[in-house]
């Protein structure tokens, strides 16, 4: 892109033709104080403590929404800049409750460090002595308007970005408050709980009630991880303080999601209720007995060796990682020969056979069409890009049997019996992206198959690395009732009460799993796995990306990461495959090629 000369302090910069005077200084190392302004939103010149002086202007510009041009002279902390500044901090500190030593947020404020920064140490104005209301209704955040500085992120954040429109500006003036729907409590809205608004609040406004008060951010770490709820595989921020996970935040920098996370993603793994497995255990006369991992390990290579390999099943989580799925895939399919695999939360029909689709892509769609999937349910940041689109016109065409979350979105929904009349309305359409998911039948696939050539697809996938499971040979094909010897890798997961039945009774189950479950109560070996904070590697998700994970604490008790337990068991089998983690993740990446 051309760039342009501006002098910002003096100081001659160069910065992109259509970039604000904000990014020219940031891009330069000038920091400018903002407030309403953030990085995934766009700039609305709300709060003016952005000003600064602009040569040849006569009012003060706001930095975030003014743009620069060749010559332009700027000066970002003059006198009357930070008179202007103070102004505006004088006011809003007087205008609420500010006193920051009673807040949440005290410490990661972004209206205190502005206080800090330019020395607002009194009240100049009169308090606003009037208490504004605090709103408890939703289970995970408060929404406390005394706080509040009616920058106004949260109801773009949940408008623009979410597209989700739940928040609006009511009143007037001082008396002005952000509001659900038609003023309703906010336990009561239509809010889906994203959390988008909690993060980009710069204030105590918004508190989260699970970690408020434990860890300021100079207290607390952040890593960079992947939630494992869809595959989506929406990039996380993992904060934690002395070893223990405070909150999950999105993570702005991440490609796929924009920061953007889902209450599946943001919540729900903080809120978990059943109960871990911390150590191996093994049936012993009827009864489930804590065990070491030597003997638990022994024990079932014993019985995979005595094993044949009709008689061998494998049933995969579709969250586990790249060099667990490598692992599995090395020692059940090439070295055991084991045929009965399958994936335990199924997978998408895999007929498209060729590169997926992205999201990026979908900005240059005329069209989506939506088939046997419920993005708004299963894969929900999937929905909010959808949805986005919509907002700006674009067409949706829903095609599935069950109420779709989607539909109220939707030019026209359809059963898949329709689906025909679907495909001839997107074969009139210029640039089609087609969303299919596990509930596309047979027949509706050989009726999609007719727009093979002229749209992209996208495989709304269960598991967040069901793409990497089926690199891997991991089909879905299980047969229950066919194994004698079944080894259920599954993660986080549960197995359906429908699948636990037709396991034959003498069938020797080994449940390699993180929770007790109905199907860890009927295994005869169970090894604790890690969870999501707990471990590290890649995943691809279902645009084909590759994401890496990384490890936040150390896994509970004596749990172990999956692709540990199964390099053990390899080990146990005789078959060297590898003993570090770096070792595995090359040899699955180059397999993966
Ligand atoms: S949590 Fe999400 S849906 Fe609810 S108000 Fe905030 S941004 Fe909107
Ligand atoms: S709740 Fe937070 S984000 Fe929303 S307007 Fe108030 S201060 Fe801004
Ligand atoms: S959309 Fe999927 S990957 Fe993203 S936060 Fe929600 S569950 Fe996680
Ligand atoms: S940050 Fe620029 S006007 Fe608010």
């Amino acid at each position: 892109m051309a760039k342009i000369r501006v002098i910002i302090n003096g100081r001659e910069v160069l910065a992109p033709l259509g970039a604000t005077v904000l990014e020219a200084a940031s891009q330069a190392g000038i920091d400018i104080p903002t407030l309403c302004h953030h990085r995934a939103l766009q700039p609305i010149g709300a709060c003016r403590i952005c000003v600064v002086e602009v040569k040849g202007q006569r009012n003060l510009q706001a930095a975030c929404a003014f743009p620069i041009s060749e010559g332009m002279e700027i000066e970002t902390e003059s006198p009357r800049v930070v008179a202007a500044r103070k102004l505006i901090l004088d006011m809003l500190f007087s205008e609420r409750n500010h006193y920051c030593p009673f807040c949440e947020t005290s410490g990661d404020c972004e209206l205190q460090n502005l206080g800090y920064r330019y020395g607002i140490d009194h009240w100049v104005y009169p308090t606003y002595t009037q208490p504004f209301p605090v709103d408890a209704t939703r289970k995970y955040f408060i929404m406390d308007q005394n706080r509040c500085v009616l920058c106004q992120r949260c109801a773009r954040a949940c408008g623009d970005l979410v597209a989700n429109h739940t928040l609006g500006l009511r009143q007037r003036g001082a008396e002005s408050m952000i509001h659900a729907d038609a003023n309703v409590p906010f336990g009561e809205s239509t809010c889906i709980s994203c959390g988008t608004c909690l993060q980009v609040c710069p204030t105590g406004a918004l508190i989260d009630r699970r970690s408020s008060f434990m860890g300021r951010g100079d207290q607390t770490e952040r890593v960079r991880s992947v939630c494992n709820r869809c595959s989506v595989g929406c990039g996380t921020r993992i904060v934690t303080r002395a070893g223990n996970v405070l909150r999950i935040e999105g993570d702005w920098d991440c490609a796929v999601s924009g920061g953007l996370l889902c209450k599946a993603g943001r919540f729900d793994p903080l809120y978990e209720e059943r109960r871990r497995i911390t150590q191996p255990l093994i049936r012993r006369k009827g009864k489930l007995e804590p065990a070491g991992w030597g003997d638990a390990l022994k024990t079932v290579a014993r019985q995979l060796e005595d094993a044949e390999a009709k008689e061998i099943a494998l049933l995969v989580s579709g969250d586990a990682t790249n060099e667990a799925l490598y692992l599995a895939g090395r020692i059940f399919l090439k070295e055991l020969k084991a045929k009965n695999v399958g994936l335990l939360s199924g997978a998408a029909p895999d007929w498209i056979g060729k590169k997926p689709g992205t999201f990026g892509e979908l900005v240059g769609s005329g069209m989506i069409l939506l088939v046997g999937a419920d993005p708004a349910k299963d894969q929900p940041v999937a929905s909010f890009r959808i949805k986005r689109l919509v907002d700006k016109g674009m067409r949706l065409i829903v095609v599935d049997d069950n109420d779709n979350g989607l539909a109220p979105y939707a030019e026209v929904t359809l059963g898949l019996a329709d689906i025909a009349k679907a495909v001839e309305m997107a074969d009139d359409a210029e640039n089609v992206t087609v969303f299919f998911g596990t509930g596309l039948t047979e027949k509706a696939a050989k009726t999609l198959k007719k727009l093979g050539k002229k749209a992209r697809f996208l495989a709304l996938e269960p598991g967040v690395n069901t793409r990497g499971a089926l690199a891997f040979g991991i089909h879905n094909g299980f047969k229950p009732q066919a194994a004698k010897v079944l080894y259920a890798m599954m993660g986080e997961q549960d197995m359906s009460g429908d699948v636990l039945e037709r396991i034959g009774k003498s069938t020797f189950v080994v449940a390699q799993a993180s929770y007790a479950s109905p199907l860890t109560e009927r295994a005869d070996v169970v090894l604790p796995s890690a969870v999501w904070c707990e471990r590290e590697g890649t995943l691809i998700n279902m645009e084909g990306v590759v994401l890496k994970a990384e490890r936040a604490v150390e896994p509970e008790g004596e749990a172990l990461a999956d692709w540990e337990i199964l390099s053990q068991l390899a080990d146990r089998l005789g078959k060297k495959l590898g003993a570090s983690f770096k070792e595995i993740s090359a040899r699955a990446a180059k397999e993966l090629k």
